[in-house]
C-alpha cells in the first residue's frame, strides 16, 4: 500500500493550474488505490520560512551534540525530511517563477537537503560528488507550470529552463531520480494554446496513474 506526500507550492488558489492538476492526479491516483495515506503540504498559502544562521548553525551540529534550542529551532525541518521517508509517492505542483522555481519551494528545498539525514559527506568514496544519497524507492510526479512555452530540448526556451534541472539536480542529489515532468505550459498565451497544453498534461496525468 502506498503513502502519497501531496505538496502544492503555487501562491495561487483557484487559479493555479498545477494545484489543480495536482489535486485532480490525487483524486485519480485515490480512485485506483483507495486506502493510501496521503500528507498535505501547501508551500504556496502556507509558506515555510527559509533557513536562518540559527538553522544552519544546528543542522551542522552533530546530532548529539545539538541543544534543546537547536533541536526546537529544526523541528519543522525535521518534520519535513520525516514526511519523505514515511511516504512512497511524492505529487508536487510547482510553478516556474523567474526560470526557476518559487522562492516558497525554494526554502522546502533547503529544509530537506539536511546532512545526515537525506545526504552525507563521503569523500573517500567518491572525491568528485562527495554526496552520498539517503532517500531511496521513491518515485515523484512534478506538475511543472509555465507561463511561457518552448522549454523542451532543441525549443527557444529550452536553455532558460532552471526549473525541471533544479529539481532534478537537487532531488537526484538526495536519491530521488525517478522523476516524472508533466509541463503545463502558455499561461500567459490563454486561449487554444493554453487548453491544449493543459489537455495534453491531464491525458498523461491519467496514463501514469492508470501505469
Ligand atoms: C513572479 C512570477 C514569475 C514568473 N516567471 C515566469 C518565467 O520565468 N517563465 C515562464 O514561462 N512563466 C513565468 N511565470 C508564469 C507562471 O509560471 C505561470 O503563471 C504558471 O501557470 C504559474 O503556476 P500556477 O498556474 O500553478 O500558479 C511567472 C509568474 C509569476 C507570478
Amino acid at each position: 500500500m502506498a503513502k502519497l506526500l501531496h505538496i502544492d507550492a503555487s501562491p495561487r488558489g483557484d487559479r493555479s493550474h498545477s494545484r489543480r492538476l495536482t489535486r485532480e492526479f490525487v483524486e485519480a491516483w485515490k480512485k485506483a488505490n483507495p486506502i493510501d495515506t496521503i500528507i498535505y503540504r501547501d508551500l504556496g498559502r502556507n509558506p515555510i520560512p527559509h533557513v536562518t544562521e540559527a538553522w544552519i548553525a544546528a543542522a551542522f551540529t552533530p546530532e548529539k551534540e545539538r541543544s534543546h534550542q537547536m533541536r526546537q529551532t529544526l523541528g519543522l525541518s525535521d518534520e519535513l525530511v520525516d514526511e519523505l521517508f514515511a511516504t512512497d509517492v511524492y505529487v508536487m505542483g510547482i510553478p516556474m517563477y523567474n526560470w526557476s522555481v518559487t522562492s516558497g519551494f525554494k526554502a522546502y528545498i533547503d529544509n530537506i537537503v539536511r546532512i545526515n539525514r537525506t545526504w552525507a559527506y563521503i569523500p573517500d568514496e567518491n572525491p568528485e560528488f562527495p554526496y552520498k544519497p539517503l532517500v531511496h524507492g521513491k518515485k515523484m510526479f512534478v506538475i511543472a507550470s509555465r507561463g511561457d512555452g518552448g522549454f523542451a530540448p532543441g525549443e527557444r526556451n529550452h536553455q532558460r529552463d532552471f526549473q525541471i534541472p533544479l529539481i532534478k539536480e537537487v532531488f537526484g542529489m538526495l536519491g530521488i531520480s525517478d522523476i516524472t515532468f508533466i509541463a503545463v505550459e502558455n499561461d500567459e498565451y490563454g486561449g487554444q494554446k493554453l487548453a491544449d497544453s493543459l489537455t495534453a498534461a491531464r491525458s498523461r496525468i491519467y496514463e501514469l496513474v492508470a501505469a
